[in-house]
């Protein structure tokens, strides 16, 4: 059996995954959408599209799909699939794979110590010329607590206990994590703030996560911990913080500084206020950037169990919306 593919990625340059997808599914047919998310030839070349391979589709073009069986998010998150309101009732699955859970770790570990390390300083120190040491506390002094424990946050607490920090996590239903305090739902939510002092971000963006790190959320973390202050962190979505919020914090000393590569609006406009804040870190949404050398293997793998009847891995709860 084969059929045909669409891959459309707002953005990207898709032509290697193309080339990938291609080499890996013999026999089917990809058509390509623009770099604006759009599919610029006619609805009847559409109307043969059997999958759907997608990052920030257009919604007019997943009205376009009425032959469409399922759909692949080239990511792990899948907001920008239901964010259309578009999205034609078939399978969704998303990206699970262990280069983009490696990169993840690697960048909450990168920021976590930055802030420990206390990189803004030194970083000043040098532009100033400065040889000046500054005190510091040990890692097993500070408590990294990190919103969502799923792939990605149950992998980043594994990296950052052995670093030394004390993890804990929270969770919409209970975990069990060697070595990591862990806290569910919004009984839970207190608690596991009253004893954070980096709060690392990676929850789904959902209905029910939009706008949840908001003031009166980044007052309630840990004040008079180890490292004077409280720290921000946010590699999952921009719609989960309050950008508004965050720039008070940090101007009023409520987080003593930040780390964001996810922004409600992206690319970051050059007149955002963010710019200007000299106290946080802020990256172009490319803490675990999607490697077609690594992932295009598992999309055709996908593709080849729905053909073969088996079962799908990394499905998507439409329900949940994660
Ligand atoms: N910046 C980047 O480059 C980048 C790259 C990849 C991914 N991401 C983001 O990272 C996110 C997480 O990825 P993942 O693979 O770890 O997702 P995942 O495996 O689905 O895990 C999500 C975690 O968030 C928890 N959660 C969801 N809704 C919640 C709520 N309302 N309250 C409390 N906890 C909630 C889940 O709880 P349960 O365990 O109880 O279900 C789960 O532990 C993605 O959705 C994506 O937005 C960003």
């Amino acid at each position: 059996m084969s059929g045909t593919i669409l891959v459309v990625a707002r953005g990207w340059n898709i032509e290697p995954w193309v080339s990938r997808l291609a080499a890996a599914l013999p026999g089917h047919r990809i058509i390509a959408g623009d770099r604006e998310g759009e599919y610029p030839g006619p609805d009847s070349e559409l109307a043969e599209v059997d999958y759907l391979l997608a990052w920030k589709p257009s919604a007019t073009i997943l009205g376009r799909l009425p032959n469409l069986k399922l759909v692949s998010s080239f990511g792990a998150g899948v907001d920008h699939l239901f964010a259309s309101g578009a999205l034609p009732d078939v399978a969704i699955v998303r990206i699970v794979d262990p280069d983009l859970t490696a990169r993840m770790s690697e960048y909450v570990a990168w920021q976590c110590l930055h802030h420990l390390r206390r990189g803004f300083e030194y970083n000043r120190q040098q532009t100033a010329r400065i040889w000046d040491d500054l005190p510091q506390p040990a890692a097993r002094e500070v408590t990294v607590g990190i919103m969502g424990l799923g792939v990605l946050g149950a992998d980043a607490a594994g990296v950052l206990g052995r670093i030394g920090f004390e993890v804990r996590g929270w969770s919409r239903t209970p975990k069990a994590l060697d070595g990591v305090k862990c806290f569910a739902d919004a009984d839970g939510l207190d608690a596991f703030l009253g004893g954070t002092d980096i709060l690392v971000v990676l929850v789904p963006l959902t209905k029910d996560t939009r706008g949840l790190v908001d003031r009166a959320l980044l007052q309630r973390l840990r004040r008079g911990g180890a490292l004077g202050g409280p720290v921000l962190i946010n590699a999952a979505r921009g719609g989960v913080h309050v950008e508004a919020d965050v720039i008070a914090a940090l101007a009023d000393g409520t987080l003593l500084g930040a780390s964001l590569d996810v922004f409600a609006k992206e690319p970051l406009p050059p007149e955002s206020p963010l710019w200007g804040c000299d106290n946080l870190v802020i990256t172009p949404h490319v803490a675990a950037v999607s490697d077609p050398a690594a992932l295009s293997g598992q999309l055709a793998a996908q593709i080849r169990a729905f053909e073969r009847g088996e079962p799908l891995r990394n499905r998507v709860d439409r329900s949940r919306g994660y």
